[in-house]
């Protein structure tokens, strides 16, 4: 029986996702933090957004994960002390913590998820990593003993990881640069192209959220508040779905193509198995209605598309710490004292 002082943790580039065991509870917040002075927290997670691109001049609000890995080592120790606390007020100084963690990570990389969960105990912290596909895999049903071939794709905040498990393992994977972020800039780029209006990432990402669509006969607009590039003053812009289709579906095509060039590389003993089952979709991004008719166009494969998006690696994670017999993929890290 696992000690129910457990922990997972998938720490993801916009969101981070929190399971405590005893609590039986998930938390979902945005991975930020503002800093004051280089050192003292002023606010982290959902509080931190709220600062972001409002922040006053001396405070620095900043994302401390980039593509799924660990960027500010420093920064993401506080912000996990935190919300580590937030999810379980009671929790001892000696937790047992499950890390969803990308792959091809150097031996740097998985000490910096020992030394993130350190954070000053007296006691050693016990560290276990998880391959972040095999997440999605568990949450996602696939038989990962028996498959010959499965492809998971996770578009989640900055990047898509696409990845194929077979002989119970991940045996190719790689981090394709499109994500939500880059679906934002996309959406504020055309604006600023066709209007001459500047908006920020937020809004932004509030315009993607509300409007895109790949179904048809989504008629729907919004009113945002922007900078005139020409004038420099506030001005109001109506935007519509269209608008934003043309940017999301322009981003998301390279995106595609790098996915169906990512196919027709996997050698055929596995290709085959992969069209088979369909690919799997899942990840934040993965919410944008009809996405899923969109890539099976694009990349020629049938997709299941997953029920949890965003929190499929996270529900993997908490089936594992439930389920002795797939605790297997979960491998212990040490770290230096
Ligand atoms: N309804 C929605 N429509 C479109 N995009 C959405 C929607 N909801 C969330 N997103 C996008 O999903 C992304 C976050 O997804 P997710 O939580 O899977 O990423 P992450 O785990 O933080 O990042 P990563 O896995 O890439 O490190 C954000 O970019 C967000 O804008
Ligand atoms: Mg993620």
């Amino acid at each position: 029986m696992l000690s129910k002082n457990a922990f997972g943790v998938d720490l993801g580039t916009s969101v981070v996702k929190i399971y405590s065991l005893r609590k039986n509870r998930l938390l979902s917040e945005h991975d930020m933090i503002a800093v004051m002075g280089g050192s003292q927290v002023i606010a982290v997670g959902n509080d931190a957004y709220e600062m972001f691109e409002k922040n006053p001049p001396g405070i620095l609000v900043d994302r401390p994960m980039v593509s799924g890995r660990i960027a500010d080592v420093a920064e993401v120790e506080m912000l996990l002390k935190l919300l580590l606390r937030k999810t379980d007020r009671h929790s001892s100084s000696r937790p047992l913590i499950y890390f969803s963690a990308p792959m091809n990570m150097s031996e740097l990389e998985k000490r910096a998820y020992y030394a993130i969960s350190d954070a000053g105990n007296p006691k050693s912290p016990r560290v276990f990593l998880v391959d972040r596909p095999i997440c999605d895999a568990i949450s996602l049903g696939i038989p990962i003993t028996r498959t010959k071939g499965s492809m998971i794709l996770d578009i989640g905040a900055q990047s898509t990881e696409v990845s194929v498990i077979a002989g119970e393992q991940v045996i190719v994977s790689d981090s394709l640069p499109i994500g939500g972020q880059q679906l934002n800039e996309a959406v504020a780029n055309e604006i600023r192209r066709e209007r001459n209006l500047l908006i920020g990432s937020r809004t932004a990402r509030r315009l993607k959220i509300s409007l895109a669509t790949f179904l048809t006969g989504g008629k729907e607009e919004r009113r945002v508040t922007g900078i005139d590039t020409l004038a420099g003053l506030p001005r109001e812009e109506v935007i519509t779905s269209d608008l934003v289709n043309r940017a999301v579906e322009a981003e998301l095509r390279k995106g595609a193509e790098a996915m169906r060039t990512f196919l027709e590389r996997t050698p055929p003993q596995l290709s085959g198995s992969i069209m088979n089952e369909g690919i799997y979709l899942t990840g934040g991004t993965a919410r944008i209605p009809g996405i899923e008719r969109y890539l099976c166009r694009m990349i020629g494969c049938r997709i299941n598309l997953s029920r949890d998006y965003e929190f499929s690696t996270i529900k993997g994670l908490e089936e594992l710490m439930q389920h002795k017999e797939l605790r297997r993929w979960a491998h212990s890290i040490k770290g230096k004292r």
